[in-house]
């Protein structure tokens, strides 16, 4: 492909219903924007919410099943499965801020940031999914949860409240999580899926890193102070606390200090 308009295809994609056509066509719109000799990005106006499967069934929270990673493969299929769904929406998330905010004055270096994450993310997702099919299972079989495009909601006029949410709180959160996730799957001598979340997790650090990066660049074009900024829009925009113990290590390797989030922690 010579030509690429990057919101035009973004939109293609996240009006993609069927999961993993989704996320190869994804896959393939990445590869075609880095070899494009002539580029556009455009301006398009996203859906409100991503075309989605019919299966998996979108549940509260609490009734979605628990991923305690035990003997039988239920627990980890529970898991992988509800990582399947947080990496969808992690691809319909990098190409709505690519078509949502391709009108503001942004260098090419921001849409080539985000077409390698969201070409990352289809990644993570087809991995999950072809693991749980190996493990007799696949995505849609277990419902899912219903939060996670509220914070695409929130903060969809507001590019700066979207990557201190999405990247900084909400990706930064899954740098937390994983590595213990990757101790017990070990444990239960599951190695590929072991091995799956190590990949994920390393490149989730570059993603916090992009995210981090790209909001204080925002920040010194606007002559804002970053870490005030941060605090002031997550308090406004994100509903919940930062939950400690934070993996200060992994935030570190994303150029994500402590200053930042520590002081928001409402003591217990
Ligand atoms: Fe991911
Ligand atoms: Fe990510």
């Amino acid at each position: 492909m010579t030509e690429a308009n990057l919101s035009a295809a973004a939109i293609k994609i996240l009006e993609t219903a069927s999961a993993e056509q989704k996320a190869r066509l994804g896959r393939d719109i990445a590869a075609q924007w880095r070899g494009a000799t002539r580029r556009t990005v455009g301006h398009a106006r996203p859906p409100n919410r991503p075309a989605r499967p019919d299966t998996p069934r979108l549940r509260p929270p609490r009734e979605v099943p628990r991923r305690k990673i035990g003997t039988g493969p239920e627990g980890r299929i529970a898991l992988l499965h509800a990582l399947a769904h947080i990496e969808l929406n992690a691809v319909d998330l990098a190409w709505d801020i690519i078509a949502r905010f391709g009108d503001q004055a942004l260098p090419e270096a921001f849409f080539d940031d985000w077409v390698r994450i969201a070409d990352e993310e289809s990644k993570h997702f087809l991995l999950l999914s072809e693991r749980l099919e190996v493990l007799g299972s696949h995505y849609g079989a277990l419902p899912a949860h219903d939060g996670l495009w509220q914070a695409s909601e929130a903060t969809a006029d507001n590019l700066l409240a979207r990557l201190a949410v999405v990247p900084m709180v909400l990706e930064a959160r899954g740098l937390d999580v994983t590595p213990d996730m990757i101790r017990k799957l070990k444990a239960a001598d599951d190695r590929r899926s072991a091995e799956i979340l190590e990949l994920i997790y390393q490149e989730e650090i570059g993603h916090v890193a992009v995210g981090r990066k790209w909001f204080e660049w925002l920040c010194a074009q606007k002559d804002l102070k970053p870490v005030d900024t941060w605090q002031d829009l997550v308090s406004r925009y994100f509903r919940g606390p930062l939950k400690p113990p934070f993996n200060e290590e992994g935030r570190a390797l994303a150029g994500f200090p402590s200053c930042y989030y520590a002081p928001l922690v409402t003591p217990a």
